[in-house]
């Protein structure tokens, strides 16, 4: 499958359109973007990584039943998907408290949260990326019905369900992540962009180590070898 025009060029990814209308193609980048793009910067073949690990994953929630816009890895920096219109909503689910969550609410860093948070932020990127209400999301008309909504933390905590065991199993705390829903042709959501490092937070269980984009948000060296030790994890059987 060959890249034919640009569709769209966001912070982590360019998309392009391929001779089938119902199929684009991801290039995984390797810039690096935080706090609404103002701290930038670049780590050769982070975005190789970024793309791995996605395709691992989105074969994991395939297998257990979520479905999604994967099709294939085409090459390092390339992946195969299903076209959707996106929904503009991010999905963030939280295990721990961290991030914003402990500086907007005061609640300690690292508090093990009583049960799985699961919130909506309005994804625009020129209002900051606001977080919303059901009734915010349905004035916008960002989903038709409030069933989607309820389809979307749904489908969101099954692959927390699926994703916090496998990374346990692995010596990872899965801390919290955001995801992406579209509309297939058929109207039905599936789980789209990437699950990857730059919007997962992993803790090593032992040494606390974090292993994510929160190395280039605090300054703390070293983003590529902790994505290349989650890959790592990822792959040991
Ligand atoms: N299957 C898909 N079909 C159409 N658009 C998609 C699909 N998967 C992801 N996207 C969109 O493509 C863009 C990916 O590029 P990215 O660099 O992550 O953008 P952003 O800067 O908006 O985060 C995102 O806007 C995402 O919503
Ligand atoms: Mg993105």
């Amino acid at each position: 499958m060959q890249k034919r025009a640009l569709l769209y060029e966001g912070k982590a990814k360019r998309l392009f359109l391929t001779d089938d209308e119902n199929l684009v193609i991801s290039e995984f980048k390797d810039d690096l973007t935080a706090f609404n793009g103002e701290k930038k910067s670049s780590e050769a073949g982070k975005g190789a990584l970024n793309n791995k690990i996605s395709t691992e994953l989105f074969k994991l929630l395939e297998a257990n039943g979520i479905p999604t816009h994967f099709v294939e890895m085409l090459d390092d920096n390339h992946m195969l998907h299903t076209k959707v219109d996106v929904i503009l909503i991010e999905v963030i689910v939280r295990n721990i408290a961290t991030g914003s969550l402990s500086k907007n609410l005061g609640i300690e860093d690292g508090k093990v949260l009583p049960f799985t948070l699961v919130e909506f932020d309005y994804k625009d990127d020129d209002l900051g990326d606001p977080k919303l209400n059901d009734q915010h999301a349905l004035i916008l008309e960002l989903v038709e019905h409030q069933d989607e909504l309820d389809k979307l933390r749904r489908m969101a905590r099954q692959v927390n369900d699926i994703l916090k065991p496998y990374f346990a199993k692995k010596g990872l705390n899965l801390v919290d992540f955001k995801l992406e829903f579209g509309k297939d042709r058929n109207n039905n959501i599936i789980l789209i962009d990437e699950i990857s490092p730059d919007n997962c937070r992993f803790w090593d269980m032992e040494t606390g180590e974090k292993m994510d984009k929160d190395r280039f948000r605090q300054g703390l060296g070293g983003l590529k070898v902790a994505y290349e030790k989650v890959l790592e994890r990822i792959l040991e059987k």
